[in-house]
Parts: C-alpha cells; structure tokens; sequence
C-alpha cells in the first residue's frame, strides 16, 4: 500500500516525501509542477497531474493501492488570493473536493491535510488554541478553511478519518541541504530577507513598524519544514492506529518579531544589513503564535530542528548553493 502525496514536489511535501522514504513507506508523487519542482523530488513515483481534472485523480487510484493521502498541493500566496480569488478557490477548493471524491471511489479513509493559521482570521487570543473561531480575513484563508469545514462531514457520512495540520510560518530548509524553499516570486520573510543578504532581492522592506509589539514589527510562529515533514507522518500513523478525527496546530508557542530575524539572520551569516521599512502589508496581524500543545500531546510531536538560528542556518545553506 502507497501513500500519495499531492504537492511533493513543493516546499514542505518535499520534505515530507523524504520523511516518508526513510520510514521506508512507497510513495506516490502527484504535482502539476505551477509550483513545484520535478528535481525536489528525491524519490518514489511521480505523477504528473492537475488535481482539477477529476479524470487524472482517479487514474492515480486506478493504477496503484492507496492507502492514504497527503494534501500539500495549494496555492499559497495571501496578496494573490485577494486579486484573483477564483484561481484560490479552483486550485485550493474544488482541487480537495476531486481528491475526496476519488478517494471514496477507491474507498481510502486516511487524509491529512495542509491547513494553515491562515484559518483563525484576527487571533481573538495568544496562544492560539485549535478551538478558537475560525474566521479567516482573505481567500487563501478561506480555501483552507472550507476544506476544513467538509472535512468532518465526510468523516460523519463516509468514514473519512482526517487530520488538518494548520500550519504556522513553515521556514528553513532541509538539514541534509537537498531541499529548499524555491518560490517564484518570493514573499516570505526569511528566504527574502536570505536573498537580500545575497544581493538577490535589492527590495527588501519590514513591512510595518507601528505594530503593537515590543519593537513594533510584526510577531511570527517560525517552524523548521523538517519538523513540519515530522508531523505528518505522526497523523498518519495516528490515524493508522485508530485515532480519531482532529484538527492541530503545528507551531512552537514561541515567537519573533522581523526585527529580531533580522538580527539573528545578520548573527548566522555574518552580513549586515540596514533594513528599510515600508508601510504594513494589508492583512498581516501583529502577532500570530500557536500553541502548539495538542501536537505535543496527541501526536508526541518534538520540534527537534525549530530553534530560530538553525532555521536560518539552513535555509542560508541552501539558498547559497541553489
Ligand atoms: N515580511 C516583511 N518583509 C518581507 C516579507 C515578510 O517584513 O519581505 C513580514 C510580514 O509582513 C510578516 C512576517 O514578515 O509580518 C512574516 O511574513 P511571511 O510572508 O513570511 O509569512 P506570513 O506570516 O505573512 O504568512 C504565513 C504563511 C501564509 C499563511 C499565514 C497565516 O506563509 O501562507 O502565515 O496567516 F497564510
């Protein structure tokens, strides 16, 4: 039995497909490389195939023996979603709904799905808990959260057992240096602020120094992609085991202002930089931070690579030889 993954050949399934190769599962890619990248998948099968075409979903089904799926595949641009949000709701939403579909065809139960803090809208509370108001502020949000919201119908109606992993700011790169983050553009902080340092990026901006924080940039929940890949597999086999349906926030409870990624970026490649600030980007929230008991608790998740200095160690690394 096969685990496929959607989106392994993004950013964090990737990793997530390599994480599965050394548990010595067999893997089935399906991307339709928009994003993704064929050279970042270091293994298993690959398919490629959109999944907004119900026809080359269930051929996957059709050929091999699913016995679970990843859901990575999405877009994920927030500035994106609010200019073109019917390419959001077509990638992110109608995109699961084929998925699921073909799943129960082929009577597969197990799904773990990439949500996101995106989910909470304006935390009304920090840390954020996994029962705090979903009420998200833009289109990509809202794909996840719809997602989200048929989810435990299907279990209901048709068995489906889920885990809906809401990630927070996913960052860092492989510790073996094979993978990496590789978006075209790049909006995340740490890559940009990376590419920057590495002359690659000339704009790089803080966006907002009049936020509510202690040095007025905006707080963030950073988590290595390796201990995002690690979650993963823990559902799944949560899941295998029997658990039950679950929604869980992947995030460190711990926070950092730009400004201080900024200083521990300047720490770890021993570059300076003199930070310009531009006005806030529309829709960020000054602070965003799970807590991230539940995945401790439920899953026995341990974040063994989230520390700030190595995320960034490893993201340079990478972004210096790719
Ligand atoms: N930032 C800058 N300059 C940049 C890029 C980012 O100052 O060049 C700031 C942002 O304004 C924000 C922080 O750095 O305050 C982090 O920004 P990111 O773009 O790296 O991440 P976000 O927190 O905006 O977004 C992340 C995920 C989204 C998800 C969101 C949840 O990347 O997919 O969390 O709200 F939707």
């Amino acid at each position: 039995m096969a685990i496929l993954v959607t989106g392994g050949a993004g950013y964090i399934g990737s990793q997530a497909v390599k994480e599965l190769l050394q548990r010595k599962y067999e893997v089935i890619v399906f991307d339709n490389l928009s994003t993704g990248h064929r050279e970042l998948v270091r293994g298993g099968s690959f398919i490629q195939g959109d999944l907004r075409s119900l026809e080359d979903v269930r051929t996957v089904f059709r050929h091999y023996q699913v016995e679970a799926v990843l859901h990575f595949a999405a877009l994920m641009q927030v500035g994106e979603s609010y200019a073109d949000p019917q390419k959001y709701y077509l990638h992110n939403l109608t995109s699961s709904l084929n998925l699921l579909q073909a799943m129960l065809e082929a009577g597969v139960k197990y799904f773990i799905f990439s949500s996101s803090a995106a989910v909470y809208g304006q935390p009304a509370e920090i840390p954020i808990l996994e029962d705090h108001p979903l009420l998200p502020l833009n289109p990509y949000g809202a794909s996840k959260f719809m997602v989200e919201r048929i989810l435990p119908d299907y279990d209901r109606a048709y068995g489906l057992k889920y885990v809906s992993l809401r990630y927070f700011n996913a960052a860092g790169a492989d510790p073996d240096g094979e993978l990496g983050e590789w978006h075209e553009p790049e909006t995340h902080l740490i890559p940009s602020l990376l590419l920057h340092l590495l002359g690659r990026n000339p704009g790089f901006q803080i966006f907002g120094n009049d936020f509510p924080t202690a040095d007025g940039t905006a707080v963030r929940d950073y988590i290595h992609v390796a201990d995002l890949a690690g979650a993963h597999v823990l559902a799944l086999e949560m899941l295998q085991a029997g658990g039950s349906s679950q929604a869980i926030n992947l995030g460190s409870s711990r926070g950092y202002s730009v400004l201080e990624v900024v200083q521990a970026a300047e720490k770890v490649t021993g570059r300076k930089i003199s930070p310009k600030f531009g006005p806030r980007r529309p829709g960020d929230v000054p602070v965003l931070l799970a807590s991230g008991k539940k995945a401790e608790t439920l899953l026995g998740w341990q974040r063994r690579f989230s520390d700030l200095e190595f995320i960034i160690e490893t993201a340079w690394k990478w972004h210096l030889n790719h």
